[in-house]
């Protein structure tokens, strides 16, 4: 699988929008305003990568904190409207290749909402370990809290292939 990560651009956020829809249970990621991502675009401690394969955007890869004094970024988000292609693959490997050996970050986190076994499945496939628990972190809703699990990758369980 072959793909490229291109910064996003104003221009793309009406689609981002229609993409942040697409998985089944809308309650997996976040929604944002389309202020929310003209405004990560605009941070410049946050990439903002649309995810591109046969010249198409098919998704798109959110990476916050670039500027931690710890040297830990967010990956905030990833979406595939491919699924089960091995695009999500292919994209968080880019990514952490540039992430660990260009911007010389030493952990890369993220959380995953639990209920949402698919990515849970995804990063552990890909070798990020979970830390934990996050208890009822995130509101759904007016009422509804959800725990996250919190994993992540050191720049030592990498395996690039440089
Ligand atoms: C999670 C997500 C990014 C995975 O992307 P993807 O392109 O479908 O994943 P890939 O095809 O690259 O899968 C790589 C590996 O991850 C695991 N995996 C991926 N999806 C899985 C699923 N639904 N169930 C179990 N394992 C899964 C498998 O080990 C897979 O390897 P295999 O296909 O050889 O078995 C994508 O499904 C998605 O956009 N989901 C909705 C948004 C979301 O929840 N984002 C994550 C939270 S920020």
């Amino acid at each position: 699988m072959v793909i490229e990560l291109r910064c996003a651009r104003p221009e793309d956020v009406g689609r981002i929008l229609r993409d942040e829809k697409e998985p089944a249970d809308r309650s997996l990621i976040d929604h944002w305003s389309k202020k929310q991502h003209l405004e990560a675009i605009d941070n410049e401690a946050t990439i903002y990568w649309v995810i591109v394969h046969d010249g198409a955007p098919v998704g798109h890869l959110i990476v916050q904190n670039l500027d931690d004094p710890n040297d830990s970024a967010f990956l905030r988000r990833i979406v595939v409207t491919l699924p089960r292609s091995g695009v999500g693959k292919a994209a968080v490997s880019k990514a952490l290749d540039y992430l660990f050996r260009i911007k010389k970050l030493h952990r890369i986190w993220l959380n995953v909402k639990q209920g949402n076994t698919a990515s849970a499945e995804f990063f552990s496939a890909l070798g990020f370990v979970q830390e934990g628990t996050s208890r009822e972190a995130s509101k759904i809703g007016d009422s509804r809290y959800v725990s996250m699990d919190v994993f992540s990758m050191l720049v030592n369980e990498f395996e690039g292939d440089a």
